[in-house]
């Protein structure tokens, strides 16, 4: 197996809200960073981002130029699998569907060494089920980043039944490496952070439908009185409405659990394309879309 002191390269598979902050935390740890998206202009987008968020640090004056600049030196984008750097760190980052996230874990696993830690950024769908198809699952764990990844201590590490123990190991290491502070959760659907925040912002979007309070009073409750940085709508909104209910749905199917089963109202914004930020509108109208939920 690779040792962690000796790694200088990650591939972050997916460059949409969560690989694009992904690679800003990684970057900024002076790691190698490709990023592989599945066609060109998602390629550009997510690159862009990337770039403008770093003008925008800077502008702040929270880094150097020189730093800035030297970051966006050690990331490269393709659309091609085999650019994958050997001894690398792999971690997959896109849409929370695992037809899709099989697909490009297998593509992964065409290139790669046997033994290179394949991690996903999963936030609801059992790791097991996952690398069910993979040739080696014993190197392949949950990963877990909270949105915005830069600014979240936490990661949620998720072994599978076929993890080996020297990978837990490995990705607790990388974690704290990354200055994040993880923890271990068992390979339940949802895992620890979002089996408790989703039915909390399923509940508050039930509560708008029965009329007992407005999203603004409901998330002004949760701020002042809970003291939470954000209310339940805005957080969905933040979050993505699509993510929200995909989360919601994954769980519901898997479990029955009536906590993750989505009020209405929520499966309506969705259909008709009320996002969230990331579109301009979603609960709140927003001035105008803010695609990776960043002003920049
Ligand atoms: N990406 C990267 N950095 C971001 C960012 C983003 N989307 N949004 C804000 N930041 C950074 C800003 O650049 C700023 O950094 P500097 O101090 O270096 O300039 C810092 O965060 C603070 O930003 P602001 O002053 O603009 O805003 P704020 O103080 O109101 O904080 C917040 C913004 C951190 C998002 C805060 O509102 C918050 O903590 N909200 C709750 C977030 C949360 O609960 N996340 C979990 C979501 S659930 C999840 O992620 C699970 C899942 O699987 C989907």
């Amino acid at each position: 197996m690779m040792e962690l002191e000796k790694i200088q390269n990650t591939a972050i598979i997916g460059c949409g809200v969560m690989g694009f902050g992904i690679a800003v935390v990684i970057l900024n740890k002076g790691y190698n960073v490709v990023v592989v998206e599945k066609d060109k202009p998602s390629l550009e987008r997510g690159l862009e981002y990337i770039k403008k968020f770093y003008e925008g640090t800077v502008k702040r004056g929270k880094i150097t130029k020189e730093k800035a600049d030297e970051n966006l030196f050690r990331l490269k984008g393709t659309t091609d699998f085999k650019d994958i750097p050997e001894n690398s760190i792999v971690i997959e980052a896109v849409y929370e569907d695992i037809a899709v996230k099989q697909d490009v874990i297998s593509k992964v696993e065409e290139v790669v060494e046997e033994d290179t830690p394949i991690f996903t950024n999963t936030s609801s769908i059992p790791v097991i089920e996952i690398s069910a198809k993979m040739r080696f699952p014993e190197r392949f764990l949950g990963f877990h980043f909270f949105n915005p990844p830069p600014v979240m201590k936490l990661i949620e590490i998720i072994p599978s039944l076929k993890t080996d123990e020297r990978y837990i190991k490995f990705a607790i290491d990388f974690a704290k490496k990354l200055d994040k502070d993880p923890v271990v959760s068992k390979d339940t659907p949802a895992f620890i952070g979002n089996a408790l925040l989703i039915p909390f912002i399923l509940e508050a979007v039930s509560m708008y439908e029965k009329g007992i309070s407005t999203p603004e009073d409901i998330d002004k409750a949760c701020k002042l009185g809970l003291g939470q940085p954000m209310g339940p709508f805005e957080l969905a909104d933040f979050m993505g409405l699509d993510i929200v209910l995909q989360i919601a749905d994954n769980v519901f199917e898997r479990t029955r659990d009536p906590r993750f089963s989505a009020p209405a109202k929520l499966r309506e914004l969705v259909s008709a394309g009320f996002l969230g930020r990331k579109v301009g509108r979603g609960f709140y109208d927003y001035q105008k879309p803010k695609p990776f939920g960043v002003e920049l």
